[in-house]
């Protein structure tokens, strides 16, 4: 029997190409907010022994967290054999310590809650720094997928003499990986964060690549502080204009407009959460994936 797959609010066009990618029955659903702002599902598939994909990408967790909860509950008491959920972005990864005492290591309740209401979860670059691998805090099976070998094949296609950035030690993983594989050299700044929005940023051997198009690499662009302050870094020390690229285009508020201004040439990101920026599309491997399971 093939899965049933459920584009949650947000996320159907992910859902629609997983669908005809992977030949799934598209599942069939109601949910609205009552005016009182509580949430109302109903599914309208026959959902009983089927396998089921829930397609909902965690950005703004906190006003979706509580529909899924739901959705998979209901998906239990209609007596579905199993659920999926993909989720591109998962959030709530990097409160991954208690920095100061009395805090909350929200990204291991979190996965405690996703673990309890689903059986598997697959997701794109996972913001692991502290934490080597899912497992130390999900107990469910999380696939987890790469989008590095699709932006270096952007790179390739779309920028002649790229020169990688990235703009802190935790972001090595992905630029090193990136730029192996777009074959173009890289180096990796020294940021210092002073707070939530307060970011300072610093360049080794700037003078060797003054004729590379920079271009910035990270995992998550939320504020945007880190990349906004890179850009400035790399405007004052006269490198030419550069390209930021994110996996997770999260753009808190006003960021990306701010990170437009500040100087760049240009803003891509992968579809991992929907996006104008969004240039990197990730459903093959996501698809690729569904079906190598099958
Ligand atoms: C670091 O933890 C991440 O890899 C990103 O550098 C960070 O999330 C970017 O955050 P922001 O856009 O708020 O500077």
């Amino acid at each position: 029997m093939n899965p049933i797959v459920f584009g949650l609010p947000g996320n159907e066009n992910l859902a629609k190409k997983i669908i005809n990618g992977i030949n799934a029955e598209e599942g069939n659903f109601i949910q609205r907010q009552f005016p009182d702002g509580e949430t109302y599902i109903r599914i309208l598939s026959n959902v009983e022994n089927c396998e089921i994909i829930i397609v909902c990408t965690l950005h703004e967790p906190d006003k979706k967290l509580l529909p899924l909860i739901f959705f998979c509950k209901l998906l239990k008491d209609l007596k579905a054999k199993s659920i999926c959920l993909i989720a591109p972005y998962l959030s709530y990864m990097r409160q991954d310590k208690q920095f100061n005492s009395g805090e909350a290591v929200t990204s291991k309740y979190f996965a405690n809650i996703l673990s309890d209401t689903l059986d598997s979860i697959i997701t794109i670059d996972p913001h692991l720094h502290r934490r080597t691998s899912m497992d130390e805090i999900y107990s469910i099976p999380c696939c987890v997928l790469h989008a590095s070998e699709l932006i270096s094949n952007w790179i390739k296609t779309n920028i002649p003499n790229a020169l990688l950035i990235g703009p802190d030690s935790e972001s090595e993983q992905w630029v090193s990986e990136v730029a192996k594989n777009a074959e173009v050299p890289f180096i990796v700044l020294e940021k210092i964060r002073h707070g939530d929005s307060d970011v300072e940023v610093s360049i080794p051997q700037i003078e060797k690549y003054k004729n590379h198009i920079p271009v910035l690499v990270d995992d998550i662009i939320s504020t945007a502080r880190t990349m906004i302050e890179t850009v400035q870094h790399l405007n004052n020390a006269e490198m030419k204009s550069p390209i930021c690229i994110g996996v997770h285009a999260v753009f808190a508020n006003d960021a990306y407009n701010d990170l437009i201004k500040s100087g760049t040439l240009d803003v891509i990101s992968c579809n991992t959460i929907p996006h104008e920026s969004n240039k990197i599309d990730v459903s093959e491997m996501i698809i690729t994936e569904l079906n190598r399971k099958k």
